[in-house]
């Protein structure tokens, strides 16, 4: 049961691949920001506070965010979990180190998801999903084979992301910059950290993070 961090700035993949990984290999992909958007949907007392944080790119309260993932680690327990946008700050680094320590666990990776934050900006605010399914598309990488029609599920309604605007992704790369960034050396220090790829397709870097899972990278 392997527990494994995807990290890298907005847009540098750790959704796709976390959602490939929990599809293939049965782990629980453990995505704060979903779980953010979803309170917000809900409009729960932490919806309300996260909105207008998340709308200006700024990072939510540690105290909110670790006390998500807290919730949610036990449904992880036996199958293992890709934690995507958790942490985000040494504060955070620290909190899941406790969390997984009190369920007699630990960290087997942390997979630095290396990219060029210049091309990232166009790869987001192309993005779009199924309003329905939940599908994800992008303007130029990867269009419904028939436009305007989900492939997966027959839906004419799309959404796009309220954050996923260039001068918000602007601010969210310099969050990542300032105060995820920083924690890499906290994970150096307990050699856990793995490089890929990030600019490579979306198979290739795919293939590299299999073959550290599976021993080979
Ligand atoms: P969050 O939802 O975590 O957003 P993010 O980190 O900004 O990351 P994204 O979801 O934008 O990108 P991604 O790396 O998952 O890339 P994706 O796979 O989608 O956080 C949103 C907000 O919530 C934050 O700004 C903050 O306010 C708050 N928040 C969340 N967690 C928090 C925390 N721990 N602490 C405090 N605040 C927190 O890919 C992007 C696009 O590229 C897609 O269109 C995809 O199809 C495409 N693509 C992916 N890989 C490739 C590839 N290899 N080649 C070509 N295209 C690719």
């Amino acid at each position: 049961m392997l527990n494994i961090i995807l990290l890298g700035p907005p847009g540098a993949g750790k959704g796709t691949q976390a959602a490939r990984l929990q599809a293939t290999r049965g782990m629980v992909q453990l995505s704060t920001g979903d779980m953010l958007r979803e309170a917000v949907a809900a409009g729960t007392p932490v919806g309300i506070k996260a909105k207008e944080v998340m709308a200006r790119g700024e990072l939510v309260s540690d105290a909110i965010v670790s006390a998500l993932i807290g919730e949610r680690l036990d449904a992880a327990q036996s199958s293992g979990a890709i934690f995507d946008g958790f942490p985000r700050t040494k504060h955070q680094a620290e909190a899941l180190e406790i969390l997984l320590a009190e369920r007699g666990r630990s960290l087997d990776h942390v997979i630095e998801l290396a990219v060029d934050e210049e091309a990232l900006v166009s790869r987001i605010c192309g993005r779009f999903t199924c309003a329905r399914c939940g599908a994800p598309y992008h303007e130029v990488y990867k269009r419904p084979q028939v436009d305007g029609v989900c492939d997966v599920c027959g839906s004419t309604d799309f959404k796009r992301r309220p954050d996923d605007n260039e001068q918000t992704v602007r601010t969210r790369m310099a969050e990542y910059r300032a105060k995820t960034a920083p924690i890499l050396p906290y994970y150096e220090e307990r050699r856990l950290v793995r490089r890929v790829d990030g600019m490579a397709s979306v198979e290739e870097v795919a293939a590299q993070i299999d073959a550290i899972l599976d021993g080979a990278g």
